[in-house]
C-alpha cells in the first residue's frame, strides 16, 4: 500500500478507517482460532474416551464390565454430538442479527467446551443462575465474549481454583447482568484502565493449551458489549480476584416480579465471598 502524506487529515482519517477494519479481523481470526483450539481439545478428549473403553470391553469378556464399558462409549458419544453440534449452531447462526436467547443454555453450552480444559486447570466453577428473561442479542458473539473472559479467568489461576458465573435479572435498570468472577492473580490499578486496549497483554504467549497472548480479547468483547448497548465493568483487587461484569439487554420488558423468585441453580456454600471485591 502507498504511504500517503500523514499530515492530510483526510488520508488519516482513511487510514484509521483501515486499520479498524484491519484491526476487526484480527479479533474475529483470534475468536476463532480460540474455538477451534477448544472444540478440538474437547473432541480428542472424548474420542480418547470412547476409544480406551472399547479396548477395555475387548480385553474383558464378562457382560459387567462389556456393560459399563457401553455405557461408557454412549455417553461419550453423546458428549461428542452436543459439542458437535455447538459449533454447528455457531457455523450456522453467522449473521450479526440480535434476537431473544436463552442465557442460561448459551453459558451451559460454553461451559460444556470448557469441560475438559477447567478440569484439567483443576478450575471449580460454580454457577449461580436466577431465572432471568430472554437476552436482545447475537448469541455467537456474547459465546465468544464468554469464551474469553472464562479462559482468561482460568489463566489467572495457574494453580487451580473457583470461578463463580452469576446470572441475574436487574430490575432496577431492567437489564440482564452476567458476572464471571475468579478468585486470581487480579490486576494492579496501574494496569487495570489498559485492559481494554487492543493488542495489550501481560501473557509471554500462548499457553499450554495453545491460549491467549494476543491481547484482543477484551477489546472484542467491548465492542460486541457496546454493540448490544451493553455495559462492560471490571472489579480486581490484586491478590484476591477479579469480576467481569456484563449488563445485556432484555428481549421483551420485564415479567412483573413473582417471577424472578428463588436461584434455580444455587449450590449450597457457595455464596459470594465478602473478601472478594465487585
Ligand atoms: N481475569 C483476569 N485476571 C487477571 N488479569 C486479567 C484477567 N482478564 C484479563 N486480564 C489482564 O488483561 C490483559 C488483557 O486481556 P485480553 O483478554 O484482552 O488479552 P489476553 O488474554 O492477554 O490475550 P487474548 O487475546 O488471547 O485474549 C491480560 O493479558 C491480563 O493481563
Ligand atoms: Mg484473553
Amino acid at each position: 500500500m502507498e504511504h500517503p502524506e500523514p499530515t492530510d487529515p483526510h488520508t488519516l482519517e482513511q487510514q484509521v478507517e483501515f486499520l479498524k477494519q484491519r484491526l476487526a479481523e484480527a479479533q474475529k481470526l483470534t475468536a476463532l482460532g480460540e474455538l477451534v483450539s477448544t472444540t478440538t481439545h474437547e473432541f480428542n478428549n472424548v474420542l480418547m474416551t470412547i476409544i480406551n473403553y472399547a479396548k477395555l470391553g475387548l480385553r474383558h469378556r464378562d457382560a459387567a464390565t462389556r456393560d459399563k464399558a457401553f455405557d461408557k462409549i454412549l455417553a461419550a458419544g453423546n458428549r461428542a454430538a452436543k459439542i458437535t453440534n455447538t459449533v454447528l449452531g455457531l457455523a450456522r447462526n453467522r449473521a450479526a442479527g440480535q434476537e431473544p436467547t436463552d442465557l442460561t443454555r448459551l453459558i451451559e453450552d460454553t461451559l460444556l467446551l470448557l469441560e475438559r480444559e477447567m478440569n484439567k486447570y483443576r478450575i471449580r466453577v460454580e454457577k449461580q443462575f436466577r431465572p432471568i428473561p430472554e437476552a436482545l442479542v447475537n448469541g455467537n458473539q456474547i459465546q465468544q465474549v464468554l469464551l474469553n473472559l472464562l479462559i482468561n479467568a482460568r489463566q489467572a489461576m495457574p494453580g487451580g481454583g473457583r470461578l463463580l458465573i452469576k446470572l441475574s435479572h436487574d430490575p432496577e435498570c431492567d437489564m440482564i447482568e452476567l458476572v464471571v468472577r475468579d478468585f486470581g492473580a487480579g490486576i494492579p490499578p496501574d494496569k487495570l484502565p489498559r485492559i481494554f486496549d487492543a493488542f495489550y497483554t501481560t501473557k509471554t504467549g500462548p499457553d499450554t493449551s495453545g491460549k491467549g497472548g494476543t491481547g484482543l480479547g477484551l477489546s472484542t468483547c467491548r465492542d460486541i458489549i457496546e454493540s448490544h448497548r451493553g455495559r462492560i465493568r471490571v472489579d480486581s483487587t490484586v491478590g484476591r480476584g477479579t469480576a467481569f461484569t456484563l449488563k445485556l439487554p432484555p428481549a421483551r420488558p420485564a415479567d412483573p416480579p413473582p417471577s424472578f423468585g428463588a436461584p434455580v441453580v444455587h449450590q449450597p456454600g457457595m455464596a459470594d465471598s465478602p473478601t472478594v471485591p465487585g
